[in-house]
């Protein structure tokens, strides 16, 4: 059965990863922080990633900013050798990462279909806006649903139930897409029909909480 079935009624990205480059802001200071670059930017996720479960499973909660910041912070720190000073400007290039090449041209092509289109993230309302503003797919986007209001992070069952209260949809008539597998296991936890987008060729996991199709990017979701 194809993944866009007519009982379908909407698309939800993740964003992180999914519709924006987390890497592009190292990316575009990589001249000035040398050599371990693509380290410093991969530490810096897995951290802002860890703080999210952690907090969530502790039953406490903070703005996604602020561990992106703390996660920046352990990062710079556990290397060095790379000058601190480039901090702010690293988080500034977080605020406006760029938006992968595929992404407004799926986005619109679900829309001529009929379908909603929306985000949901963990970043914080005022992230996902400037975000989605900056690389210009903020029109193409029905509704940005932030965790922020369930008060605790994905893979939280009540961070996905905000788009079935946001959207009026059940579970099976979203599609949720992310590139984050363990999102995609969240995803199908809950009862979207989760599909994966495997923009790193990254091996599967989490074998009991499948997707429906697994995708090298957005290119194809629309035949999927
Ligand atoms: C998001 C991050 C975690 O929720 O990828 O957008």
């Amino acid at each position: 059965m194809s993944v866009l079935s007519s009982s379908v009624a909407a698309v939800v990205f993740d964003a992180y990863g999914t519709l924006f480059d987390v890497h592009s802001a190292v990316g575009r200071h990589a001249a000035a922080i040398g050599a371990e670059a693509g380290a410093l930017s991969d530490l810096w996720r897995v951290k802002q990633l860890e703080y999210t479960w952690v907090l969530s499973l502790a039953g406490r909660s903070a703005s996604f900013q602020t561990l992106t910041e703390r996660a920046l912070d352990y990062a710079l720190a556990r290397f060095p050798g790379i000058d601190p000073g480039l901090r702010d400007a690293l988080l500034d290039a977080y605020r406006d990462l760029d938006a992968y090449a595929e992404v407004a041209g799926t986005l619109a092509a679900l829309k001529a279909r009929g379908l909603r289109t929306a985000v949901l993230s963990n970043g914080d309302a005022p992230m996902l806006a400037r975000a989605t503003a900056s690389a210009g797919i903020d029109g193409l986007l029905d509704a940005l649903i932030s965790v922020e209001r369930a008060g605790i992070f994905k893979t939280s069952p009540r961070a996905y139930a905000l788009v079935e209260q946001r959207l009026g949809l059940a579970p099976g008539e979203v599609v949720f897409c992310s590139s984050n597998r363990w999102d995609v296991a969240g995803a199908a936890a809950f009862g979207f029909v989760p599909v994966w987008i495997n923009r790193s060729g990254a091996p599967d996991e989490y074998p009991d909480l499948a997707p429906r199709a697994v995708l090298a990017s957005l290119d194809g979701l629309l035949e999927a």
